[in-house]
């Protein structure tokens, strides 16, 4: 075995160290010949067997399809400052968007017909709204730079690959500062902040500042009085 092998080796044997801090031994992924069993054709997926269920989009295919073009040549090239031109376009598309909310140019919206937008929220710079299922954000709410709020997913487990809308809730004065990802079916409750770079995987109660991957609270948020 050369040197490198044997670093290898010794770096991944944890179990004596484990059983040491009483803490149960981390499940090993499977190596050599199971490897080859688990990788026969559908074992885990076939994808040929992949359908996006009837109704799951919420409108027809056209539609759909008009959405991207109207995004594509009339919502992402428009000026900066015409914040009413964006928000009445996704309202044309059923999305509920409040007075005075601040939508930027260069947001991704996938189906706005499941988006809710409250009144004097900010949608930021290069952010996606994935919106296989709803996604809600409240009033007074930010969602910064390059966030991906992310509301569906696969089945993993499903040999089809089965796709899920799962909503996703931000509350109102909420700040979810830049690059943030938001994971499928979670709540962010009311006045939390959710730090830059953080990943929010499971729901956050209100009024805390988390952050991290997974976010974790650090502190309570000050409220005015
Ligand atoms: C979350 C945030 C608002 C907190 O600011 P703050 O109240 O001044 O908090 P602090 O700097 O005192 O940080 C508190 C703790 O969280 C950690 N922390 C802060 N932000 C973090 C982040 N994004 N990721 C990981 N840890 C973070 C700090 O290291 C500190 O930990 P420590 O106590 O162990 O040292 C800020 O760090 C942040 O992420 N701002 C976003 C900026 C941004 O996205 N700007 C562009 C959009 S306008």
């Amino acid at each position: 075995m050369s040197v490198r092998g044997q670093a290898v080796k010794s770096g991944c044997d944890t179990s004596s160290l484990h059983a040491f801090r009483g803490v149960p031994p981390a499940p090993q992924p499977p190596s050599g010949a199971d490897v080859e069993t688990i990788t026969e054709p559908g074992r885990y997926l076939d994808l040929s067997l992949f359908k996006v269920p009837a109704g799951f989009r919420g409108r027809s295919g056209w539609y759909v399809q008009l959405w991207w073009i109207v995004q594509a040549l009339l919502f992402r090239p428009s000026p900066q400052i015409a914040y009413g031109w964006r928000r009445m376009l996704l309202r044309c598309f059923g999305a509920q968007v409040g007075v005075g909310a601040i939508i930027r140019p260069t947001v991704r919206v996938t189906y706005p017909w499941k988006v809710t937008i409250g009144d004097h929220a900010w949608i930021g710079d290069d952010v996606t709204l994935y919106s296989l299922g709803p996604i809600d954000i409240g009033a007074h709410s930010v969602v910064s730079q390059k966030s991906y709020i992310c509301a569906g997913d696969h089945d993993y487990e499903s040999v089809d690959f089965a796709i899920r809308g799962r909503p996703v809730r931000i509350g109102t004065q909420v700040w979810i500062a830049s690059d943030v990802f938001v994971a499928p079916g979670v709540t962010i409750a009311d006045g939390v902040v959710v730090g830059a770079r953080s990943t929010v995987v499971r729901s956050l109660q209100k009024g805390f500042v988390y952050v991290g991957n997974p976010a974790r609270p650090v502190k309570p948020r000050k409220a005015n009085v």
